[in-house]
């Protein structure tokens, strides 16, 4: 770990809690990551300094300082993205945003076919397969190789009628990374858009799919260090021009008129069309400082370390014959996690789990177990739950070795070693 990368780990405070006198191993942070002081900092000066309602709508000053906050945390987030400010929408994250995309989204007759990634998360998936099980589009789903998404597969399903390819440009459940750069050319060959899910990509590589020639994209904060129910989407101008909002109310209008017995309403174009209400000034004031700090301490520092606590646990966890590492070996170190399946009878997912949290003296070890909300990704591979291990720039690589000697503990006790 780099003297930056040092420095930062001291700025999560729940590192230094005690849980019931133990310490914390924090293997979960593509679940969430924990959270920043200076995200917290600049939440809690929002609401407790400022306090007032941005968007224009009141002419004071404490209006109009949350509003020149939340302009400039816009800037932030679009330099994070790769797009402009104009196409960044504020949301409450990755859910947030494809619901919105999915119920916004300019389907005709003749292009109203989605192509999604065998490895979408729920985020994704569900809200396109809504509009599937109404009958307004049709969903297809590209095939599943070496635990990624098999681009020549996805490529023979794009046609004509594809409105719309989703691809997750890393996996929360299988590790390493998508080719968003080659999903694009598939996707605009046939004359469609492509949306990227940022969520496990953003925050250790320090950018987004708008990047890589996404049409949109999302990452959500709280993966960040951000608080909870922040992010945003970026959507390119041209197909930000052809959206149509799914939600509408207050600071979505340019004007209301009445004429002849019937109201008329012309809507604000642009980013504005979809922040309807007030909005999470003080989320965004955080999302900011957020970014701003990892930025300052290095996205590539942290990709690099990262990659090699991947690395590490690779190293260690691949020999042990009670779990299998999924996915291949020489993909997974370009993501930021490792998932593993039992492979020996009498192996219990749910046990293991209750075993890190309870069981190993001095450590509460903290992974997340199950499907992980890729039902998609778990249909088509077969593997129902895994036991994921995930970083982010605070961890060491005494936290792959806490791990792996508590699977080796654990394996001792179904008697089995290594
Ligand atoms: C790949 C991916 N996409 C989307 C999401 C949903 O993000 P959120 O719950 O912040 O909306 C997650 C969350 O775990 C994720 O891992």
């Amino acid at each position: 770990m780099n003297k930056n990368l040092a420095a930062l780990k001291k700025e999560f405070p729940t590192l230094n809690e005690r849980f019931g006198g133990r310490r914390l191993v924090y293997l979960d942070s593509a679940c969430t990551v924990l959270k920043l002081r200076c995200a917290a900092d600049a939440q809690r000066r929002h609401m407790l300094l400022l306090g007032g309602c941005g968007g224009k709508r009141s002419l004071h000053s404490l209006a109009s300082a949350m509003e020149e906050n939340f302009h400039a945390a816009r800037s932030v987030a679009a330099s994070f993205m790769g797009g402009s400010p104009e196409e960044v929408i504020f949301t409450a994250g990755v859910t947030d945003a494809a619901n919105l995309l999915a119920n916004s989204f300019p389907f005709t007759p003749q292009r109203s076919e989605v192509v999604l990634s065998p490895l979408e998360h729920n985020a994704v998936f569900l809200p396109f397969e809504r509009l599937a099980a109404a009958g307004r589009i049709k969903l297809r789903v590209a095939p599943l190789k070496d635990f990624g998404v098999d681009l020549d597969g996805l490529a023979r399903l794009v046609t004509r009628r594809t409105a719309l390819v989703c691809v997750t440009h890393a996996p929360n459940i299988f590790g390493g990374t998508a080719d968003v750069r080659r999903a694009a050319e598939i996707a605009h060959a046939a004359g469609a858009y492509l949306f990227c899910d940022d969520a496990q990509y953003a925050p250790t590589h320090g950018r987004c799919g708008a990047a890589d020639g996404a049409d949109a994209c999302a990452f959500s904060g709280h993966k960040l260090g951000a608080p909870y129910f922040t992010g945003a989407l970026c959507v390119k101008r041209p197909l930000l021009e052809r959206l149509r909002p799914s939600r509408v109310g207050g600071g979505t209008v340019a004007e209301v008129a009445a004429a002849a017995g019937r109201y008329s309403v012309r809507y604000l174009g642009g980013y504005q069309g979809f922040e309807a209400g007030v909005q999470n000034y003080s989320g965004a004031a955080g999302l900011a400082a957020a970014l701003e700090r990892l930025t300052r301490a290095g996205f590539p520092a942290i990709r690099a370390h990262v990659s090699s606590l991947v690395s590490a646990s690779l190293k260690e966890l691949g020999g042990v014959k009670g779990v299998r590492v999924l996915g291949r070996p020489e993909d997974i170190p370009g993501g930021s996690l490792v998932s593993l399946a039992p492979a020996v009878k009498g192996f219990s997912v749910p046990d293991f789990s209750l075993f890190l949290n309870e069981g190993v003296k001095g450590s509460l070890i903290a992974v997340r177990t199950g499907r992980h909300c890729a039902d998609l990704a778990c249909l088509n591979s077969g593997y129902a739950e895994t036991i994921r291990l995930s970083f982010f720039a605070y961890n060491t690589p005494g936290d792959v070795s806490c791990f792996a000697g508590a699977l080796e503990k654990y394996l001792s006790l179904l008697g089995r070693g290594k």
